[in-house]
């Protein structure tokens, strides 16, 4: 067969510390390959050294015959190898269009031919079946439309080669569907694609043949047919995974959260919710419902046009942070190089800023009792970091987001607010996220998340509502949750797809750009 792509002996050391050790990958033309592996792997950075981002300290990456010049990703995309990396480089002040042709702008004579792109990205756009106006501004749209805009991007160069890093860790099934729907068409137009994904059932529906790293060796490459799910499973984390969810918590106490009428701006309808000590409630919906914006408003960083919000019986006052962690809530942000982390500052500053107070006397940090917290709360979370004193920034994409989470364990809290908290997060350490967020709230915190992943929504809730247009379309309880058909429910909720008819609703949901304002 022939050869695409071909990284032989490929090794990369980061500051002494070896993060890959001889990695061979040959790829096919027409094949979907499932890159596979805890967070820290090296799945990203084996991605990059085929796609020149990066260099490798020694071995070789082939192109056809051609061999990449290390460290040029020029050189790769000439050669029609392109990557979608997991953290976002598109540019948020300029328009969906305007990043879809940067670099490559249309131009009519030497001026630039707006129509024309923007009736090209619509047309490449439409193809995904996701309503995005080619002139939004890229700021304006959630993380996971700007990432269907980089893979259609991607897509349009022409490459023979795309890398997808984690495409699907910020998008709702009926994006994934999307997607899926362009990947085959450039599969069947014998493009190779390298898939990397941290859920199972997205390894089998789409690829072919899956390739496990773990410690930054390649454990396992087998064709999916010849491999269970367990195996795979075993091979990423090197142990058997018994339980992905703990048992949901029984007990749940007082009141702590109560919402009334709350309108955030551009809502369809005012939300009511409460939540009890103990009680973990979901918010389901898709990419764009409204779920977000409504964490936010409880959170003081979205301003509301009326309502109340109380936590303990005592008024909270809107839109400030400060009054919301004052009264002991706890925000973990969708996106977290936006609202999250400071990729430059270390683990430690990271993991004190939410509490930075309560480190310090008349200003002064008391640096010991905050290293000793935070290096528990990391720990408490299985964290891989070379230490307290690494940049978040160096961390693998999972490890990110458990710093987002553990930094408010130095702390009381008692309302967590959660928004999609395990994005990117592999397996093994979502079943320690899981353990921790079913323990903050058997310690007595009210807890709300937002998630586009149903298995989560049902493993962990004891209530979960669907948001559309911002308010709340419908409830399920605990019974509901169980029943086997929930996904089917909460996708009709979601999307307002009439019982009786068979055709999606796609016209009539309003634009996701409406839905955005
Ligand atoms: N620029 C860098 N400087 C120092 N260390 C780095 C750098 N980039 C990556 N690393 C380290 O290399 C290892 C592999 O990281 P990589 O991002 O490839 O993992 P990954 O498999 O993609 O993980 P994830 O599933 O979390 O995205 C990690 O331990 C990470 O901390
Ligand atoms: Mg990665």
């Amino acid at each position: 067969m022939t050869r695409l792509l071909d990284c032989q002996e490929v090794t990369k050391s980061f500051g002494g510390v070896p993060v890959l050790k001889g990695i061979s990958l040959e790829l096919h033309p027409g094949t979907v390959t499932a890159l596979a592996g805890e967070n820290g792997a090296g799945k990203s950075t084996l991605m990059k050294i085929a796609t020149g981002q990066l260099r490798a300290d020694t071995g070789t990456v082939t192109i056809g015959e051609h061999t990449l010049s290390a460290g040029d990703p020029r050189d790769a995309v000439r050669h029609g190898v392109v990557i979608v990396p997991q953290e976002l480089a598109s540019i948020d002040d300029m328009t969906v269009y305007e990043n879809m042709f940067v670099g490559r702008e249309k131009r009519r004579g030497i001026l630039l031919d707006r129509r024309a792109m923007i009736k090209e990205a619509a047309e490449a756009l439409a193809v995904f079946d996701v309503s995005i106006s080619p002139t939004a501004r890229m700021g304006s749209l959630p993380v996971g439309l700007r990432q269907i805009i980089e893979i259609v991007k991607a897509a349009r160069t022409g490459a023979q080669v795309v890398m997808l890093d984690e495409p699907t860790s910020a998008i709702s099934e009926r994006e994934v569907e999307g997607l899926y729907k362009v990947m085959k068409q450039l599969r069947d137009r014998g493009v190779a694609m390298v898939y990397t994904t941290h859920k199972m059932a997205e390894i089998r529906a789409i690829a072919d043949r899956v390739v496990v790293l773990r410690d930054g060796k390649l454990i396992t490459d087998e064709s999916l047919a010849d491999i269970t799910d367990d195996e795979i499973v075993t091979a990423m984390i090197g142990r058997e995974l018994e339980h992905l969810f703990p048992a949901v918590g029984k007990d749940t106490g007082d009141v702590v959260l109560e919402v009334e009428n709350l309108l955030v701006a551009g809502a369809s309808e005012p939300v009511n919710l409460t939540v009890r000590r103990g009680e973990i409630v979901g918010l389901a919906g898709l990419v764009g419902a409204g779920r977000t914006e409504l964490l936010e408003a409880l959170f003081g960083m979205r301003s509301v046009i009326s309502g109340t919000i109380k936590v303990d019986g005592k008024l909270i006052t809107k839109g400030r942070p400060a009054a919301a962690i004052t009264a002991g809530m706890a925000m973990v942000p969708e996106d977290r190089k936006v609202n999250g982390v400071v990729l430059s500052m270390s683990v430690l500053d990271n993991g004190s800023l939410p509490r930075l107070a309560s480190f310090s006397i008349a200003g002064w940090l008391r640096n010991k009792s905050r290293s000793t917290a935070v290096a528990g709360a990391m720990e408490s979370v299985r964290l891989r970091s070379r230490g307290l004193s690494q940049s978040v920034g160096t961390l693998s994409g999972g490890n990110q987001q458990k710093v987002v989470l553990a930094r408010w364990l130095t702390g009381t809290v008692n309302v967590l607010l959660l928004d999609e908290p395990t994005r990117g997060v592999d397996v093994g350490a979502r079943s320690e996220i899981y353990r921790i967020i079913t323990e903050f709230a058997s310690r007595g915190m009210a807890v709300v998340m937002a998630s586009s992943d149903m298995p989560e929504i049902v493993g962990l809730s004891h209530r979960a509502f669907v948001m559309r247009e911002g308010a709340f379309v419908g409830e399920l309880d605990r019974q509901a949750l169980d029943h086997p058909e929930v996904q089917d429910s909460v996708f009709r909720l979601a999307t307002a797809l009439d019982s009786r008819s068979e055709t999606p609703a796609a016209e009539q949901r309003p634009s996701l750009e409406e839905a955005q304002q």
